[in-house]
């Protein structure tokens, strides 16, 4: 939810902290902060606003030290406010945070007994006043990081200075994504790698419950029992090019055209003989999806709906009962998963904390858990039972799309070798569409994002409006549920996802003159039942645009028409999705809002 960054070594703190800021705003915008050791004091500068504005006060400062921590914010315990942005002091301790240590209230209680005092609403504040508090009880900073951590409930990524401690970070993790990238004569901290690849391409990850001690000459790591333990060294794969916009406007129109290439990336490997093969990521994957009772999909938010387009086409191919659940729900509901179920957890950032408790969930009770993951090393990637890694590359803009178009594209892949272990089709049907994912469908995407102009023309007329809603029929209810999230999420008009065949039973009234009504009919069984639906819409004065391959629709099927280059089922119905990105980027684009951050939003929800 927040982005937090640490540095110590030869270049200058500020510029590697406010380069880092930029790449993790993302994560969080709406306050930044830095805390730089300049000619042995630390100095605090902090802005309740964007990393730009806190690039402008700090450069208005002569901060020319080689050791600080960053900080680009969330709110999650007070308003974005000047006070409540990190880094937040008490005594000799400079932290910054991510997470929420839900104890905190408590905390507070007991340290302003101890004559501790607070300017701000944080919990992370309060943090700061537990470790130093407990640095004058135990004298050594890891212990008192330990003990301080031990009385805290909840998540935290910390990155801190403590003085005393001239050239050292101190930094400690509980669920919180946190890693540790080492140079040379350098080393940072950070929520995620896109932060560093400017600088480095190596790092570690310390597990939950780790404290590091980082200095430009070494990194040490410790368990909760302050015993120092080795964590597996990592390069990844990503560069500082994947991670900037490469000339496109938005990192969210560049991750849309970007959709071609990450489908055969996440394809590549994982087929044989010309149907799937899940080998490579793991021991019998299909064999135990295939041979489970229940299969469940889990995730949040986009990656809920390609979980959604599992469960259809698994149900449609398979043949097998698929559940498809919010993890917000899951965690929460005492789900009825046991040893002889799957559960699929879905999530592009791999950090996700109710996707990331659900999965902890369905391993308690003895499922076998599969992670559809794109960052490498993220937590549900590495506590899943099996990972299958999407291989997006990295996703900046808040609005998921090539992260969808890839988990859809596996969940497509993985309900073939299902029904196709089961005996439940043939191999050449798993051949026929198989192919098309590998062939058909980056195609039709390549078409559609390359030539957008008629989809710009539909988003000038949606972009008059403040409300709008996405219908359709089968998997065309699930492109619309995704299509309607994109919509509100970016352009901020009111959107709403009905199953085409309820219009008629409420929402109707709600249509009114020139109101947009989106229907897809990808599953051409189902297209003149949708066509219907949409002309009851229309005969009450909404604005209509018919999505469907272009083999069957016609001009007259809707006010607009949007014409799939494709044409089965599946492919089509996720590349409508990619038309639904294109219609809200463009619509979003002309309602001037802050497309690849949108307000109140964050990229990765890494707390409840
Ligand atoms: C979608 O555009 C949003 N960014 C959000 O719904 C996101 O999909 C959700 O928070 C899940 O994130 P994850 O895939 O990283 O778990």
């Amino acid at each position: 939810m927040c982005g937090i960054i640490g540095y110590t070594g030869k270049r200058n703190a500020k510029d590697v902290i406010l380069s880092g800021l930029f790449s993790l705003e993302y994560r969080g915008y709406d306050s930044a902060g830095m805390a730089v050791v300049s000619e042995g004091k630390t100095v605090t500068v902090k802005t309740a606003g964007k990393v730009k504005m806190l690039e402008n006060a700090a450069n208005s400062l002569n901060l020319c030290g080689s050791i600080g921590i960053g900080h680009t914010r969330w709110a999650t315990h007070g308003a974005p406010t000047f006070e409540n942005a990190h880094p937040h002091t008490q005594g000799r301790v400079t932290l910054v945070h991510n997470g929420i240590i839900e104890n905190y209230a408590k905390i507070k209680t007991a340290l302003e007994k101890e004559g501790y005092r607070f300017s701000s609403e944080t919990d992370t504040e309060v943090a700061a006043a537990l470790i130093d508090s407990r640095l004058s009880a135990e004298g050594d900073p890891l212990k008192a990081i330990g003990s301080a951590t031990e009385k805290m409930r909840g998540s935290f990524a910390f990155a801190m200075i403590i003085e005393g401690f001239p050239n050292v970070i101190f930094a400690a993790r509980r669920d919180s994504p946190l890693i540790i990238g080492t140079g040379e004569e350098e080393a940072f901290i950070a929520s995620d790698i896109t932060a560093i690849l400017k600088y480095t391409r190596n790092y570690l990850i310390p597990e939950s419950g780790d404290i590091a001690r980082v200095t430009s000459d070494g990194i040490s790591v410790f368990d909760s029992d302050l015993l120092p333990v080795a964590r597996e060294k990592k390069v990844s794969v990503w560069d500082t090019e994947s991670a900037e916009k490469g000339g496109y406007p938005h990192f969210m129109l560049k991750e849309i055209n970007e959709e071609p290439t990450a489908i055969k990336n996440v394809i590549s490997g994982r087929i044989k003989n010309g149907v799937p093969d899940f080998s490579g990521d793991g021991e019998n994957i299909v064999a135990r999806l295939a041979s489970t009772d229940r299969i469940f999909t889990v995730a949040c938010g986009t990656a809920m709906h390609a979980g959604l387009f599992g469960k259809y086409i698994t149900e449609k191919l398979a043949r097998r009962p698929c559940e498809c659940e919010l993890a917000s729900e899951f965690r929460y509901k005492n789900p009825i998963v046991g040893k002889d179920d799957a559960v699929i957890v879905i999530s592009q950032s791999g950090e996700t904390a109710d996707s990331l408790a659900a999965l902890r969930l369905a391993k308690e009770k003895g499922a076998f858990t599969l992670g559809i993951v794109n960052v490498a090393a993220s937590s549900i990637a590495r506590e899943a039972d099996n990972v299958i890694y999407t291989r997006a590359g990295p996703e900046i803009a808040v609005a998921s799309t090539k992260a969808f178009t890839v988990q859809a594209t596996v969940m497509t892949l993985l309900s073939v070798a299902i029904a196709l272990e089961s005996g439940k089709i043939d191999a050449e049907t798993a051949k026929r569409i198989t192919s098309e994912l590998s062939y058909e469908l980056p195609e039709a995407i390549k078409i559609l994002a390359g030539d957008d102009g008629h989809i710009k023309k539909i988003a000038a007329e949606i972009s008059k409006s403040e409300n709008a809603f996405f219908i359709g029929r089968g998997i065309d209810r699930y492109a619309a549920e995704e299509g309607s999230l994109k919509l509100k999420e970016i352009s901020y008009i009111h959107s709403e996802a009905y199953a085409a065949g309820e219009l008629k039973h409420g929402t109707l009234s709600l249509i009114g003159e020139g109101v947009p009504v989106i229907a897809s009919a990808c599953d051409r069984a189902l297209y003149e039942k949708t066509k219907a639906g949409l002309s009851e819409a229309k005969a009450r004065g909404a604005m209509t645009v018919f999505v469907s391959p272009a083999d069957i629709c016609t001009e007259k099927d809707g006010d607009f028409v949007i014409a799939l280059p494709c044409i089965s089922e599946y492919i089509a119905a996720i590349s409508a999705v990619t038309a639904y990105q294109l219609l809200a980027y463009h619509t979003a684009v002309m309602r001037k809002t802050d497309v690849d951050m949108p307000k109140n939003l964050a990229k990765s929800v890494t707390v409840e």
